[in-house]
């Protein structure tokens, strides 16, 4: 069977943007293809170096993963740092990795902008990480947003580059995997950019009612179209997006038709949408909150998923070894 592999990492809860850019494409996967989902925990370190509690921003995220209806009876769901294999294959990668190649990562330039004083190792190998995370367990499809589009590239590059340096067919390209015909990129509600962590900007699966009502009322808007059928500018093309993500069509279309007649009341418009998220989020926020509650059941999944990556992992780091030279 195919396989799939995808994770997050751990700084912080889930939100809309992680949920539709990715995890949606995790429960259609499950039932289809031998899937692999885990938690980054390694990549979060070289972001937050000091995490303050990572044992339970990780049973958090364990949570969510369940409590959105991944099923640990159909995929594996582990934590990267129990899989050592990885960090081996992560050494393996990084000595054909080029310093011209992960400078020019976009998302590297990024964070050398956001923490100039923390422009760490692992920040410029992240790509290599990431790969390895993929290629360990040889997957073929991997279910991510569309900011993961420029190190999904690099992945396929290090897998190739494996195959040819040693003259084997041994890794195959791992291609980006979307429900739609396009990547998601789900928007945040604050003028401009994707909803995300750094971004300051996400509604959490885990908010409550009145939380996501606040943060989308607060949603930044104009003063309205004066011509019909104007285009939209971004923030409010930001607020339809989304909409048509969360809401149903003619949800959409009805407040679209407003649009096109200048007719739009944006505060009639917020107030669906808070609804429409609200109700969407409900029933996951209180399977979240009963999950967590289980210690002993997350502990069952994670050790249960740990032993399966780790079976997986042990038999390609010993081909990769074999392959390489050195000793089984
Ligand atoms: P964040 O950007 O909030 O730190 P992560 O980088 O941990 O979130 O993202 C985890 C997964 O969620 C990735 O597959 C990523 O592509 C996806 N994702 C995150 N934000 C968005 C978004 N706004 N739209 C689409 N996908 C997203
Ligand atoms: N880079 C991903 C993100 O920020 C997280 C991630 C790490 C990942 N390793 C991965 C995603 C492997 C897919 C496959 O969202």
């Amino acid at each position: 069977m195919e396989i799939v592999v995808s994770g997050i990492r751990p700084t912080g809860n889930l939100h809309l943007g992680n949920y539709f850019g990715a995890v949606k494409s995790f429960l259609q996967l499950q039932n289809e293809y031998n899937c692999f989902f885990f938690i980054a925990d390694w990549h979060s370190l070289t972001t937050h170096p000091h995490p303050d509690n990572i044992r339970k921003s990780v049973k958090v995220i364990l949570a969510e993963y369940l409590a959105c209806g991944i099923d640990p009876e159909k995929a594996t769901i582990y934590i990267q740092s129990d899989v050592r294999e990885v960090a081996e294959l992560y050494l393996y990668l990084n000595m054909n990795a080029y310093l011209g190649e992960l400078e020019r990562v976009t998302s590297f330039k990024d964070k050398v902008r956001q923490q100039p004083d923390n422009v760490n190792a692992g920040l410029l190998t992240y790509p290599s990480l990431m790969a390895a995370d993929i290629i360990i367990h040889k997957a073929v499809k991997v279910p991510v947003g569309k900011d993961q589009e420029q190190n999904m590239e690099m992945a396929r590059r290090f897998a190739r580059r494996f195959n040819t340096i040693y003259g084997v067919e041994y890794f195959p390209e791992p291609a980006s995997f979307h429900l739609s015909e396009k990547a998601v990129k789900v928007p945040g509600l604050d003028g401009s950019g994707k909803m995300g962590k750094s971004e300051g900007n996400a509604i959490y699966l885990i908010d409550d009612e009145k939380t996501i009502r606040k943060k989308v009322m607060k949603a930044v808007t104009d003063s309205g179209p004066t011509e019909p059928d104007s285009v939209k500018p971004e923030p409010v093309a930001n607020l339809f997006t989304m909409m048509d993500i969360v809401s149903s069509k003619e949800t959409y279309d009805y407040f679209n038709e407003k649009y096109n007649a200048c007719e739009i009341r944006y505060g009639d418009m917020k107030k669906q949408l808070a609804e429409d998220i609200c109700t969407f989020c409900a029933p996951v926020r209180e399977r979240i909150l009963d999950i967590i509650a289980d210690d002993d059941y997350i502990d069952k999944v994670a050790r249960t998923g740990a032993e399966k990556a780790a079976e997986s992992a042990a038999k390609t780091i010993r081909e990769v070894r074999r392959i390489i030279g050195f000793r089984p």
